[in-house]
């Protein structure tokens, strides 16, 4: 009964427009949003403490305590002139460092270090920080490459408590990579290439104060980690350097990324399958293809995300905005997502949820499975689109999206009329919404039926782990 009505709540309270005192606790009014969000760590002071941490880590590098011991990278041989092969030295500076209590890896200033691909594995005794302050920088030649290491370059693994910091340059030296995407020229195989910085199976990283540029392939993926804080990272490769994903999180939870400007020829962010509890905060995106969920669901796989907040975000000139995008014929889900305080400054999709995406030569059919989207909020969201459809909601037939909200959104064309398209997309708006979004409430489709009484199953909010 209670959750009958609950579902008549949820369909009948956002045409009613809203009594604040009146909405029942599991309805979908804007007051009960948040319970969305219950199940997931959300308490700002997370991204407290960070200046403290900063002088700690600062202090401690210096302190009389004397308590952290250089491994500095020269004195194992590297040259560090950015033609020397540096990649022995690196290797064995970082055996020491790990085998170290309170030890800094360090990569010291004004100088260019030269290294391949390389392991730096884990677990390491207590407190390790990798002080990156000078430059490291990939050979460029992809012939060249360890086919072994095909997919990374520097990858960090199996670490627990570590800081990577520095105010260093980290340099995929990415071109002759880029040239010979499939992307770039058809005839070229697609292969792929290696991504600059990956953490992998990890906890309790904190990443900060680097720069990470001209990747090979992605420049930084966070896998099957948890507890990772990237902050002032600033990322940049050229707008039309191919799949060079800022930062990309797969398989992870707990990951806070924040004061990062991510400049590149993809998605600056891209949260993709079994990541949980994603936060980011103070985002400038640009170029690039905007901050992404997915893509998820390829060659009918599944795919679940749950739990993304994006808070503050300006992004200047990219292809999308805040998007959702999945492949026809995937399954699972993604739930709880919530998108605010965002700054669009001639972006072309501005807000995109495609559930038809399609990132092959050949047509990709329509299948009936897909991977389910509900619970995305869309709140605070200002400035300028640069195709007609600032607000696209492009859903599965048989698997509408649902509960998709928009509260206080101002989206204008600069040379025209702006839009919502809606297919099979089902939600509501308050407080002032441009353009308008009315097809959020009337979408009609063969699939809407259906989803209801799945909803009659599965009320919101729900609060299911993976
Ligand atoms: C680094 O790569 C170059 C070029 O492929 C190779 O000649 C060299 O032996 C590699 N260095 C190490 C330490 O493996
Ligand atoms: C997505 O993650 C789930 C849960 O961890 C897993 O079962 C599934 O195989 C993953 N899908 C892909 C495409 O890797
Ligand atoms: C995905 O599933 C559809 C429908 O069952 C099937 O026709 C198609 O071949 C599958 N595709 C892949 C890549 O497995
Ligand atoms: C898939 O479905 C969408 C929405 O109904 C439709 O616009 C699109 O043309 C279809 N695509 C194909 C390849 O049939």
């Amino acid at each position: 009964m209670e959750k009958i009505l609950g579902l008549f709540t949820l369909l009948i309270i956002p045409l009613l427009i809203i009594n604040v005192s009146c909405s029942g606790e599991e309805s979908s009014s804007p007051q009960s949003i948040n319970l969305w969000f219950d199940g997931y760590a959300e308490e700002e002071q997370e991204y407290g403490g960070e200046l403290q941490d900063e002088m700690d880590s600062f202090l401690m590098l210096k302190s009389e305590k004397g308590a952290r011991i250089p491994v500095n990278v020269d004195s194992f041989g590297a040259v560090g002139d950015g033609l020397a092969d540096d990649t022995q030295a690196f290797q064995n500076a970082w055996d020491v460092a790990c085998s170290l209590k309170d030890a800094v890896f360090l990569v010291p200033e004004n100088r260019r270090y030269k290294v391949n691909a390389t392991k730096f594995v884990g677990p390491c005794e207590r407190n390790l920080i990798i002080q990156v302050s000078g430059i490291i920088v990939a050979p460029e030649e992809p012939d060249d490459w360890n086919p072994k290491y095909s997919k990374i370059w520097l990858s960090f693994s199996k670490l627990n408590g570590v800081k990577i910091q520095g105010g260093g340059i980290i340099d995929g030296s990415g071109s002759k990579w880029w040239a010979t995407s499939c992307k770039i020229n058809k005839k070229n195989p697609c292969k792929g290439a290696p991504t600059a910085v990956t953490i992998d199976s990890s906890s309790g990283i904190r990443v900060k104060d680097l720069t990470i540029q001209f990747a090979q392939q992605m420049h930084f993926t966070i896998s099957r980690s948890e507890a990772i804080r990237i902050s002032g990272v600033h990322i940049n490769a050229p707008s039309d350097s191919p799949n060079t994903d800022g930062i990309h999180i797969t398989d992870s939870t707990n990951v806070a990324i924040q004061n990062c400007h991510i400049g590149t020829g993809d998605d600056c962010i891209s949260i993709v399958n079994a990541s949980k509890n994603i936060k980011m905060k103070s985002i400038q995106c640009g170029p690039g293809h905007g901050i992404s969920i997915g893509s998820l669901g390829k060659d009918n796989s599944t795919g679940i995300v749950t739990g993304v907040v994006l808070d503050m975000a300006k992004l200047t000139g990219t292809k999308n905005g805040v998007r959702i995008k999945t492949w026809q014929g995937g399954s699972g889900y993604v739930k709880a997502v919530r998108f605010e305080n965002v700054e669009m400054i001639d972006v072309e999709n501005p807000i995109i949820i495609d559930q038809f995406y399609c990132d092959s030569p050949t047509t990709c059919m329509n299948h009936t499975s897909a991977v389910k989207i509900s619970q995305v909020i869309y709140r605070n969201i200002r400035g300028t689109s640069r195709s007609p459809n600032a607000m696209k909601f492009a859903c599965s037939d048989t698997v509408p999206c649902s509960n998709i909200v928009l509260n206080n959104i101002n989206l204008e064309r600069e040379n025209g009329i702006a839009e919502t398209f809606c297919n099979c997309a089902i939600g509501f708006d308050y407080g002032v919404v441009l353009p308008k979004a009315d097809c959020l409430k009337s979408s009609s489709c063969g699939g809407t039926q259906e989803d209801n009484q799945k909803q009659k199953h599965d009320p919101i909010p729900t609060h299911t782990e993976l």
